[in-house]
């Protein structure tokens, strides 16, 4: 169950919301911080996940580096504290405004992904009289063995450099007056579970692809691994932070490095996704012909995974655990939003406490891509954030039908 003392704490909160577990935050971010010292490993912190303005603020100050993917990331990242050389912008297609304005502010490495997209910065650094720090992003051929939607190093994948690219690549650098090679970049995928043998997968296929580029005359001084680091979707209580030890040990096994190389992670989801839970309340007990539908006020308008990829969230009715605690039984129900949509739904056929009109319910694991990904569709309002630790400031909800009482 959600970690709070009590549903008290939300009672006056208006619906929905993003519930920003701080403490979670603080500690899974110091976890991953320790064990990036320990192993030697520099972290930047894939923004894309979570770009809420406090997390950036804290990581950067405590010397994580940012991994973005559009320009407006990078002065994002940027405005929020980030030290340039430490922020890398990767996307697969960057517009000449964000290249131009990243080449002004001073980045660590552009992740490039295609021939094309080098010779442009080339020139438009050469235009503005300035040198950039390039790498390049491969396409390794591994399956991830995660969700199609978001397995990204495949051949049929559009991102990263293909292999029969790699020499017309390494001329192309060689050549270009105004580039500074850094290094390679992989990201096979994300909510990857099989740690052990897809990144160590990933860890032989980089080694052998450093190793190709060193021959043909470029150094490479960064390797840098991606992200991608499931968590438990199921049981988000269970392992709150997620397995960072087994994702660093098996890169340390199994990436050979030069103690003149830097090795890099780009972790999102792993960082924020269980610290965050959307909180909605039960508007409408529906009896369908075949299904109890249990309407709330949040919906893929707010969280688009579940829609978008059939995502799980653990789905918990907090008012049935905290306030009626005798009341035991189960019930099954679809869990939908209000939105005109039939794949506005959260969850299907779930277990869930007796659920009535007005009780909170809490989508748990959402601190990742969820707000970042939200919409105005329908006109629907945005779902604000309430941090653990700054409840007084949530925005306060108007009780139309009880107003009078
Ligand atoms: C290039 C790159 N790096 C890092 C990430 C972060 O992945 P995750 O949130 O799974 O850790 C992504 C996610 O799509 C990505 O595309």
């Amino acid at each position: 169950m959600i970690a709070i003392n009590d549903v008290s704490v939300f009672s006056g909160v208006r619906t929905p919301f993003y519930y920003y577990d701080m403490e979670l935050f603080d500690k899974t971010a110091s976890f991953a911080a320790a064990l990036s010292a320990e192993y030697g490993i520099k972290i930047d912190y894939a923004v894309k996940a979570n770009s809420d303005v406090r997390m950036l603020k804290k990581l950067a100050s405590m010397g994580f580096g940012a991994d973005c993917v559009s320009g407006n990331e990078v002065l994002l990242a940027y405005g929020c504290g980030f030290e340039p050389s430490e922020i890398m912008f990767a996307g697969v297609g960057k517009n000449d405004k964000e290249i131009y304005d990243a080449l002004k502010t001073g980045i660590g490495s552009f992740n490039c992904e295609s021939l094309e997209e080098l010779s442009v910065i080339n020139a438009m650094a050469g235009h503005l009289g300035v040198r950039a720090n390039v790498s390049l992003r491969i396409n390794p051929n591994i399956d991830a063995h995660t969700h199609k939607y978001v397995t990204t190093g495949l051949y049929e994948n559009k991102f990263g450099i293909s292999e029969h690219d790699f020499d017309a690549a390494v001329s192309l650098i060689k050549q270009s007056r105004y580039l500074d090679f850094k290094g390679l970049q992989f990201h096979i995928g994300s909510q990857i579970v099989r740690i052990d043998d897809v990144y160590a997968l990933e860890c032989r296929r980089a080694g052998d692809i450093v190793s190709y580029f060193e021959n043909k005359g470029l150094e490479v001084r960064n390797i840098d691994l991606g992200g991608g680091l499931g968590i438990d979707y199921e049981c988000p209580d269970k392992y709150p932070v997620a397995d960072f030890r087994t994702w660093f040990s098996v890169i340390d096994s199994n990436l050979p490095r030069r103690k003149d190389q830097t090795v890099y992670v780009e972790p999102g989801r792993s960082m924020v996704a269980q610290c965050g839970s959307l909180i909605s309340r039960v508007l409408y007990l529906k009896k369908g012909e075949t299904k109890n539908f249990l309407i709330i006020d949040a919906g893929m308008n707010d969280l688009i995974r579940p829609a978008l990829y059939g995502a799980y969230h653990k789905i918990e009715n907090i008012t049935a655990f905290y306030v009626r605690k005798d009341d035991t039984d189960d019930f099954v129900y679809d869990i939908a939003g209000p939105v005109c949509e039939s794949s506005d739904v959260f969850g299907t056929g779930r277990s869930l406490r007796k659920s009535m009109r007005g009780d909170l319910i809490a989508i748990r694991s959402a601190g990742a891509y969820g707000k970042v990904m939200a919409s105005g569709y329908n006109c629907k309002d945005f779902a604000p954030v309430v941090y653990s630790d700054r409840l007084s400031e949530a925005p306060v909800r108007i009780d139309y039908f009880n107003k009078n009482k």
